[in-house]
């Protein structure tokens, strides 16, 4: 099989090289560039692309695939909302993703940024080497003995909930449905969670009831000096009532991986670039907000798993023994 690998960072290159000795029948051939209905013609000749969250795959993509043969997308991620799910099955492409990698890297990467907002790490670090020892401005909060509050209690939001334990907080979650594994939680309804919670940390999916579930009504209920943690999806919050709250004093730290305007940013180094959004540049103006580029994920472990995974599904499409929770539809 054929396969063209579009927006290829060299991190990409260097992880799924690494298993391709391992699937002799596989060939790939890596691209800069991202696809989209101008580079989707580039895919004549091959089986199969390889394409992340941020890609293109609408219809106009989908036509010109199918037009030059090909019959396999392989998502090198988990999310596949940027996919026309009805025209690739009209066209009879197969979509098949990664479900999931490593819930751990999402999860020590929540508590990251909790612990760096918390004890002011992104200021200390440009402080001390401009020679300023004060420690002004940089109180922090002991997370031991306080109450975690996890919303979404899932694969991440559990590897999250056992960190905390660890801290040794006292940890309240809201989920629809409660982990039964996880007897050191306490289930409670979403108010009280966010009401009680020292720490919030959101590891919910997106979905059309919790689009801007942490807004100015539920920012009220929370405690002041909170500390509240995005590594889920930007959309979940507000993020122009979040402004507002951190104006008020609401929180002691906020620290987002994820963030509604990020989709042109993620990724792409835009050092150079005046950025069209404002209400990005206020959030990055605040001394108590740390925000990460989507890199929860991006550990050694959660790479070596998505390329595997990825080289698996093109064999099991190969053998038409397709897993079928890997298979999107
Ligand atoms: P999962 O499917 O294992 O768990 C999600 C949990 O959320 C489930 O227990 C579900 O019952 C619960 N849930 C659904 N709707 C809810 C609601 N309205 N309120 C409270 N709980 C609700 O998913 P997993 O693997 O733990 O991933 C969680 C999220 O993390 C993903 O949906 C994705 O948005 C995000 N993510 C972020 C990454 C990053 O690099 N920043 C990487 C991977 C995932």
């Amino acid at each position: 099989m054929r396969i063209l690998f579009y927006d290829a960072k060299q991190y990409d290159v260097d992880s799924f090289e690494k298993e391709r000795p391992n699937y002799p029948d596989l060939e790939i051939e890596y691209l800069d560039t991202d696809i989209s209905p101008k580079t989707a013609a580039l895919a004549d000749g091959y089986d199969a692309i390889c394409a992340f969250v941020s890609s293109d795959l609408g219809e106009k993509t989908l036509d010109i695939l199918a037009d030059k043969g090909i019959k396999l997308i392989l998502m090198r991620c988990a999310g596949f909302n940027n996919v026309d799910l009805k025209k690739a099955e009209e066209l009879g492409i197969t979509v098949l993703r990664v479900p999931g990698y490593s819930p751990e890297a999402v999860a020590e990467h929540a508590m990251t940024l909790a612990m760096s907002v918390n004890r002011r790490i992104h200021k200390e670090y440009i402080k001390v080497r401009e020679n300023n020892f004060s420690l002004v401005g940089l109180m922090g909060l002991n997370f031991h003995g306080r109450t975690a509050g996890i919303i979404g209690t899932g694969k991440i939001g559990a590897a999250m909930a056992k960190i905390c334990h660890g801290f040794g907080m006292k940890v309240i979650a809201y989920d629809k449905y409660p982990n039964k594994n996880l007897d050191f939680i306490e289930y409670k309804e979403l108010g009280d969670v966010l009401s009680e919670a020292d720490l919030i940390s959101l590891h919910c999916p997106l979905t059309d009831e919790n689009y801007h579930m942490i807004n100015a009504h539920t920012i009220a209920k929370m405690k002041d000096d909170v500390v509240l943690v995005n590594t889920s999806r930007g959309e979940l919050v507000d993020t122009n009532d979040l402004i507002q709250g951190i104006r008020n004093h609401k929180f002691h730290g906020v620290g987002l991986d994820v963030y509604e305007e990020e989709r042109d940013n993620v990724f792409e180094n835009r050092s150079a670039d005046i950025l069209e959004s404002s209400v990005t540049a206020r959030l990055l103006s605040f001394p108590n907000v740390i925000v990460t580029s989507h890199q929860a994920f991006f550990t050694e472990e959660a790479m070596a798993a998505i390329s595997k995974t990825t080289l698996d599904n093109a064999v099991d499409f190969i053998n038409n023994e397709i897993k079928e929770m890997n298979l999107v539809k």
